[in-house]
């Protein structure tokens, strides 16, 4: 396995690789990796020639007063666990090899990216956008790989696709849990041992959800009240948001007629978790 850190270096090994014209597998992330990452990878191993994985922390995507500068950075084990998980070649560049003195060039979706996620977290989708355009022109991938732990990042990233008309296939990866159903996190290492069994307040309220929405409930209202009233018996938790929405246009609805899912934003403590179910 090779591990690069600069543009250029990254650009003659997928030449070479293209060369020998091989189905390439990326896999982007920001490192502290976890089983949700490794399954990732191991899917990517599964369907591709080569894989690569990005491992880079990008400051783009976080807010002023985000967990940035406290983001967990663990390269030396991360670069072990792509080793063993079959990885070709790590990806690890600075931020100022990503985004030198000057750098001024965003990739923007409009609409997407300004609701749910992206209305508590201004910017946010703009970072991730900008870092996978330019992630996805220097590694040159046929197929990258997504979790649909992040729902919305997954969604705005095919439509990016699409509409850009790149020429790769995002795939997306079901979500990982622990043994209790708390979606792996690097953020899970934040909380404290109250805060990490208040943390389930997110995935029960999703199984409470899917087995009323399995029962014959159709009402999103419903739906989501039943998710808001389990998430606020728990004292620790603070809900940031708790919508049902179309699987594909992330658009409102009142009733659920064709795929939709669940999205969960709910603080514990200082930390901030994400969850979601597809319904139907
Ligand atoms: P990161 O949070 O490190 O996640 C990298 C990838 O792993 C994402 O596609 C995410 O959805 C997936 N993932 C995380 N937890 C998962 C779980 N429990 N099960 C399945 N997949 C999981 O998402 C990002 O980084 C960044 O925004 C990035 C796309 C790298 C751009 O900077």
């Amino acid at each position: 396995m090779k591990l690069l850190h600069t543009i250029q270096e990254t650009r003659d090994e997928i030449a070479r690789v293209r060369d020998e014209a091989r189905v390439i597998g990326f896999v982007p992330t920001m490192g502290a990796l976890h089983k949700g990452h490794i399954t990732l990878v191991k899917t990517a191993r599964e369907q591709c020639d080569f894989v690569v994985v990005s491992i880079f922390v990008n400051p783009t995507q976080f807010g002023p007063n985000e967990d940035l500068a406290k983001y967990p950075r663990t390269l030396e084990s991360d670069v072990r666990k792509c080793e063993d998980a079959g990885v070709d070649l790590v990806f690890a560049p600075s931020a100022s090899e990503m985004y030198p003195e000057g750098f001024d060039s965003w990739v923007e979706v409009s609409g997407l990216t300004d609701v749910l996620e992206g209305a508590t977290r201004p910017g946010h989708f703009r970072g991730v956008t900008t870092v996978c355009a330019k992630l996805f022109g220097i590694v040159r991938p046929d197929l990258a790989f997504f979790g649909k732990k992040d729902y919305q990042q997954f969604v705005i990233i095919k439509n990016l696709a699409r509409e850009l008309g790149l020429p790769l296939t995002i795939v997306p990866v079901d979500t990982v849990r622990e043994h209790d159903g708390l979606a792996m996190s690097s953020r899970n290492v934040y909380l404290s041992s109250s805060e990490r069994q208040a943390a389930l307040a997110l995935s029960r309220s999703l199984q409470l959800v899917k087995r009323s929405f399995d029962a014959g409930e159709r009402r999103v209202r419903t739906l989501q009240s039943a998710a808001e009233n389990m998430i606020e018996a728990e004292p620790l938790a603070k809900i940031d948001c708790v919508a049902i929405v179309d699987a594909e246009t992330l658009g409102p609805i009142e009733t659920i007629e064709r795929p939709a899912v669940l999205l969960l934003a709910v603080r514990i403590g200082s930390t901030r978790l994400i969850d979601n179910v597809v319904l139907g």
